[in-house]
């Protein structure tokens, strides 16, 4: 049984999911206290989120056996990336089922900023005061939105402002300026244009680049009369700053769903007649969070049996992002490297990934195979391919790609060398007619066998008698061949043997010593 373990409330949708998935055992830490949750995370494989959670270096160390962590929604300003990848733990998200929630959340602010509603709701129903003169707010029409971030979130609070006839301006520098402008709004890079804005509202991530994007110096740019929305994550607007801002006048209203501590329950914000604040809802519509609790459940359930991982932030290749090209030289490439570690057994000092040819594109994305390929043989199953590269790190083995665009031989050619302080070996392999795998060169030995099953790889003196000395040995030992590739140097020759069984260490022993034997070894995939 994998066990699921959901540490925050969320809808019940999860729990109907989870305790009818086969081969699951469901942990319901969504009432216990921190301190519980701690020691409850011991056994879990997967473990559901929210942002009450943090998965930071606690929390992992905790959680000695998960295998994936799903966060119940889109921010992982609360998830150490970092730190969970170096201990192999997969990170997704469910990325787009709030942005509705998020979206209609912001126009709510927006609207409420224009109207100032919320006090004139309070000031008739709880103070029964009948006010016609006080309250004449703007109307949204010919008003300029500055919209920071054109994401998911971003992009859909700027269609529906200009359903409301606003001018948007975007400010995103990583998208394509068509996105915007394709919509008939205005793209910047000049923060500056968003500062001369009516409206400002914020849709990034928190990032260190994004952290106080908002300060009193921008504030001092900003129009008088500036309403600000921030429906993203606390932080991003600088609260002090803020807090002056809407004193002074010069900002006049706010609309501010998160906080830079959450829970907020107080704060010096609160006492200002000009700002609308929200608990952190953005996601809290009932459809969000049945879609949220839906799609959680499932992906926590994929992740568990090691189906699958959508969403996920911290593998080295996006599934669906690989074009269909590259998936067979993924494969390749990790052969090659348990091939090269199992050829040149020791302490690994170097591994060095050639990819020529138009799959070298691919090259940063292949690197993470060719390292769990390599140190599968001395990590086993600590390794996988969101620590790979941390592990090669801490054990200071020296990582190095080459690409070349154009392969001379081969359409597309990959190589990996492999050194430890003995010697280096390198194995070479293509992909013939999209799916066929070959190991076409073993150092600068040219060859032609598929990299499957068990194979002694041997290096001699090029002298007669050789295949004869080891099919004898072989025969002697009842070892059927199955196939036998030969490559030819000057002087030496390397030879490939497809074998029917297993390989004792005797019999290595019996072919290491043939005077002829440079080297050799047994490897099996
Ligand atoms: C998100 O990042 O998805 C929202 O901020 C909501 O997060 P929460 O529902 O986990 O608080």
């Amino acid at each position: 049984m994998k066990k699921i373990i959901v540490c925050d409330n969320m809808h019940n949708e999860v729990f109907n999911i989870l305790n009818k998935a086969d081969g699951i055992e469901v942990i319901d830490a969504t009432s216990n206290t921190k301190e519980e949750l701690a020691s409850m995370l011991e056994n879990a494989d997967v473990a559901i989120t929210r942002s009450p959670t943090p998965v930071n270096e606690a929390f992992l160390k905790n959680a000695k056996n998960i295998k994936a962590v799903v966060r119940a929604g889109v921010g992982v300003d609360n998830v150490d990336i970092d730190a969970s990848s170096k201990q192999g733990v997969i990170i997704m998200n469910v990325p787009t089922a709030n942005t509705i929630a998020a979206v209609e959340l912001t126009m709510t602010h927006i609207l409420s900023a224009a109207r100032e509603l919320p006090a004139i709701n309070q000031q008739l129903k709880y103070e029964n005061i009948w006010d016609r003169k006080s309250w004449y707010g703007v109307e949204l029409k010919g008003k300029k939105l500055g919209v920071i971030g054109f994401g998911h979130i971003g992009s859909r609070v700027a269609t529906r402002a200009k359903a409301f006839e606003m001018d948007i301006v975007a400010f995103d520098p990583y998208i394509a300026p068509s996105k915007v402008t394709s919509l008939d709004m205005t793209y910047t890079t000049n923060f500056d244009d968003i500062l001369d804005c009516d409206f400002i509202t914020i849709h990034t991530p928190k990032t260190k680049e994004t952290i106080n994007m908002i300060t009193k110096d921008e504030i001092a740019k900003m129009k008088d009369g500036v309403r600000v929305i921030n429906v993203a994550r606390g932080g991003l607007l600088n609260e002090n700053d803020l807090y002056d801002g809407l004193k002074s006048g010069k900002i006049k209203f706010a609309g501010i769903d998160v906080f830079n501590e959450e829970p907020c329950p107080n704060h010096k914000l609160f006492e200002l007649p000009n700002v609308n604040v929200s608990p952190h809802l953005g996601a809290n519509t009932l459809e969000s969070q049945k879609r949220i609790a839906q799609q959680a459940a499932d992906a926590a359930i994929q992740a568990a049996k090691g189906i699958n991982y959508p969403n996920a932030l911290n593998l080295p290749i996006k599934e669906d992002e690989i074009p269909e090209m590259v998936k067979p030289f993924i494969e390749l490439t990790q052969k090659l490297g348990f091939l090269a570690a199992q050829t040149n057994k020791g302490m690994v000092k170097k591994i060095e990934l050639c990819v020529d040819g138009e799959i070298s594109k691919y090259a940063n994305s292949l690197i993470t195979f060719a390292l769990v390929g390599a140190l599968k043989e001395s990590l086993g199953e600590n390794i996988n391919y969101v620590n790979a590269k941390f592990l090669a790190k801490d054990k200071d083995i020296e990582v190095k790609i080459n690409t070349k665009e154009v392969s001379s031989s081969y359409k597309n050619l990959v190589s990996i060398k492999l050194a430890t302080p003995q010697k280096s070996v390198t194995i070479s392999g293509t992909i013939y007619d999209e799916e066929i795998q070959r190991i076409v060169k073993i150092d600068n030995f040219v060859l032609d066998v598929e990299p499957k099953g068990k194979m002694i790889i041997f290096k001699n003196k090029d002298i007669p008698g050789v295949v004869a000395k080891v099919s004898t040995i072989l025969a002697n030992n009842n070892i059927n061949i199955a196939d036998f590739r030969l490559g030819r140097g000057k002087d030496d020759a390397l030879a490939v043997v497809v074998v029917d069984d297993n390989i004792s260490k005797e019999i290595m022993n019996e072919v290491e010593s043939l005077d002829f034997c440079i080297w050799a070894s047994y490897v099996s995939i």
